[in-house]
């Protein structure tokens, strides 16, 4: 998050692609990363789980070639809908890969950088780049470390946002702190600086064919309550599993912020490499309790 710097101002490390900030802070665990994901509930209309849709793109799961390389593989979400294939992980944070054993993710898991992977050329049948291209300083050299690892029949898979993802939110962070700050003041996103419109061409450096497929979904959030669930909170009643994952279950807003509602239901956050982070595919873990 940069303000508008005004003269004389030193805006730092750009927190959209400083290493620092984001195996420490976005990414230092996988917890903000999950919060974010679950407020794709939201989404409207309600459609194929991301993963289906995307590798449906390319002929189904059983078409792409192997190993499959998951570069930003985050908490696993793309990995988990393979089950049963050759597949590696790669990421910046340490802190997201340490979260991917106990997810039940067996594969070869690899710290490193986007930008200069520690692997053979032509080595990769498949690799993927999801949702995290825009945090990487130089996305062509990126692309071109992508085409390096693969196969020449290999393919990429890119998932990231429009331009106008979460603009309206976009907005509304910016008018509010420009008028708390009294100064102008314009949020930095990250999807910014790779985004559908604009991405085929840092691409195209380095790859012959690049395909652009669009996803719409609209996100209606009826209230700010739902972010509360969003997060995982320690299960009370959970022995075997220490973070659970509370969601409405006909209970009741929290009175204020970081407050319980009562009457919730906690499901536990996935725990095989089968299941995936999808809210809706998480098993139950100890029923109906009181948060
Ligand atoms: C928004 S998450 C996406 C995770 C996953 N691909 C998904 O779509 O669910 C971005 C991930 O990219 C990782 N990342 C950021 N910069 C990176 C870089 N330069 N090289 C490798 N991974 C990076 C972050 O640590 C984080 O796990």
């Amino acid at each position: 998050m940069t303000p508008s710097a005004g003269a004389g101002d030193d805006p730092g490390p750009d927190p959209r692609t400083d290493r620092r900030h984001l195996t420490t802070i976005s990414y230092g665990t996988g917890d903000l990363l999950a919060d974010r994901q679950q407020l794709y509930r939201f989404a409207q209309p309600k459609k194929e789980p991301i993963t289906e849709w995307l590798f449906a793109l390319v002929g189904g799961p059983e078409a792409l070639g192997e190993p499959i390389v998951d570069v930003g593989a985050g908490n696993g979400q793309y990995l988990s809908a393979l089950p049963g294939r050759r597949r590696v992980a790669l990421d910046l944070s340490r802190g997201m890969l340490r979260g991917l054993r106990p997810a039940g993710f067996a594969g070869p898991v690899l710290e490193t950088d986007a930008q200069a992977l520690p692997l053979a050329a032509a080595s990769a049948g498949t690799a993927m780049a999801n949702h995290m291209l825009y945090h990487v300083p130089d996305i062509v050299l990126a692309g071109l470390e992508l085409r390096r690892v693969l196969r020449p029949d290999g393919v990429l898979l890119a998932v990231t946002n429009g331009r106008d993802h979460l603009a309206e939110l976009g907005r509304v962070l910016d008018e509010t702190v420009s008028e708390l700050a009294g100064r102008p003041f314009h949020l930095d996103r990250s999807g910014e600086r790779f985004t559908l419109e604009e991405g085929h061409d840092p691409l195209a450096v380095a790859f012959a064919s690049v395909d652009c497929h669009h996803r719409r979904t609209e996100l209606v959030v009826p209230d700010t309550w739902p972010a509360w669930w969003a997060s995982p909170r320690p299960c009370p009643t959970a022995s075997s599993s220490p973070t659970c994952w509370p969601r409405p279950s006909g209970g009741s807003p929290p009175s204020s912020p970081g407050m319980a509602p009562s009457g919730c239901t906690c499901t536990r956050a996935p725990l095989s490499a089968d299941d995936t982070p999808a809210v809706d595919q998480v098993g139950r873990c100890t029923g109906t309790v009181r948060c």
